[in-house]
């Protein structure tokens, strides 16, 4: 058996080795907090179950789906960027239910990227973007996000030669890891860059939702000429906590989102029809729950800032994404540093690297973990703080 060698250049999986060493330590007993997963855990809100439970008795729903999705789901969609953002899509041409946005990221590279090709790729970033890419045969020119630049990348630093060879770039606000977000302004100059190398623009609005402060964070679509050369992909796990349900789109320039639709129609037959039904029901139910546990997750950020910063960590206010990427201490890696707050503290999270070179020096917290693990976390970070002085 010989295996196709693409499968080499896929980068070793960096949390593997976090992953592991979690694994063991609680085979042995020990109590590990976590906070290095992204899931919410916070319920899927129950009448967005009860739908899905009531078609999943129709038989209509017992047989394949079509990958273009329901036209009642793209309809849906199209009303909730219409409502949320003031941008109106065309639900036949510019919609595309995905099986969770991180699926329609991965294959939109097959769409663009012959091999030798560029993606213009952020670093650090979901991994996806690069690792779409390496799949399709091409290669990623990584643009750092760097702090002083507020995590958004300069596109002047960009040589010309590779925006020349550039297919595709992927941008991704508000942003896991980093949680910066980006303004009207930032998206009309990625506009203009792309439009200048004739280049598409694909970005991950995973995370508009989940936002304190009262910050609304705008989508990409809103800026002036943004669908003649992008689409952006939405996802329904982090505003409905709907993980496990797999439900995502993609929204914009209709020759991307057929020719995504074109890649996906020869490999998959799109989302089961009763959770097709339930986003529906997310969309166009109540969107109470939205704010209600924003400002869980609010009151999750302000207790940890408030911790990392007793002993020694910092890290910006992230006024959206449920995620803090604080600085650790000089003299460590990410990597060092991680496999310390284990071993010493019994506390999981992610380290900066595993999300790219940029993210060496940092480490990534989710606030997706309940308030009593929050709790004992903290006590846990505080104690090992004090006892390593
Ligand atoms: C930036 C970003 N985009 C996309 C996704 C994938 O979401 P989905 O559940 O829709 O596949 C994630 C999940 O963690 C993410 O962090």
């Amino acid at each position: 058996m010989e295996l196709a060698k693409r499968l080499n250049r896929l980068p070793p999986y960096l949390f593997v080795e976090i992953s592991k060493r979690v694994a063991e330590l609680r085979a042995r007993g020990e109590d590990i907090i976590s906070f290095a997963i992204g899931d919410p855990d916070l319920p899927t809100p129950s009448h967005i179950i009860e739908y899905m439970c009531q078609a999943a008795h129709d038989p209509a729903n017992y047989r394949y789906p079509e990958t273009a999705g329901l036209p009642e789901l793209r309809k849906a969609m199209a009303e909730w960027y219409e409502r949320r953002f003031g941008v109106t899509l065309n639900p036949a041409k510019e919609v595309l239910p995905l099986i969770g946005s991180k699926e329609g990221i991965g294959h939109m590279a097959l769409c663009f990227i012959e091999p030798g090709d560029l993606a213009l790729v952020p670093d650090p970033s979901y991994p996806p973007f690069s690792l779409g890419t390496i799949l399709a045969g091409g290669e990623s020119y990584f643009m750092p996000l760097k702090e002083e630049n507020d995590f958004l990348p300069d596109f002047e630093t960009i040589p010309d030669e590779v925006a020349v060879r550039a297919k595709l770039m992927w941008l991704n606000y508000p942003n896991n890891p980093t949680g910066a977000v980006a303004s009207f302004d930032f998206f009309e100059k990625a506009v203009h860059f792309a439009q200048k190398h004739n280049l598409a623009i694909c970005h991950d609005a995973a995370y508009t939702e989940v936002a304190f402060d009262d910050y609304k964070p705008p989508s990409f679509m809103q800026t002036p000429g943004a669908k003649k050369i992008g689409v952006e992909f939405h996802s329904l796990s982090k505003t409905y906590h709907m993980t496990g349900w797999r439900v995502g789109m993609v929204v914009g320039n209709a020759d991307m989102v057929d020719a995504l639709f074109r890649v996906k129609s020869n490999l998959d037959s799109g989302i089961p029809q009763s959770i097709q039904y339930a986003a529906v029901e997310a969309l166009r139910g109540s969107q109470e729950h939205i704010a209600e546990h924003n400002a869980i997750f609010q009151q999750r950020r302000d207790k940890l800032l408030k911790v990392l910063n007793e002993i020694g960590l910092t890290a910006r206010i992230p006024k959206a994404t449920f995620y803090i990427w604080a600085k650790i201490p000089q003299g460590y890696t990410s990597m060092d540093f991680t496999k310390k707050l284990l071993d010493e503290a019994g506390i999981a999270v992610t380290p900066g690297t595993g999300y790219g070179k940029e993210g060496e020096g940092y480490i990534r917290l989710s606030l997706t973990i309940s308030d009593d693990r929050l709790e004992q976390g903290m006590n846990r970070l505080l104690a090992w703080r004090r006892r390593s002085k």
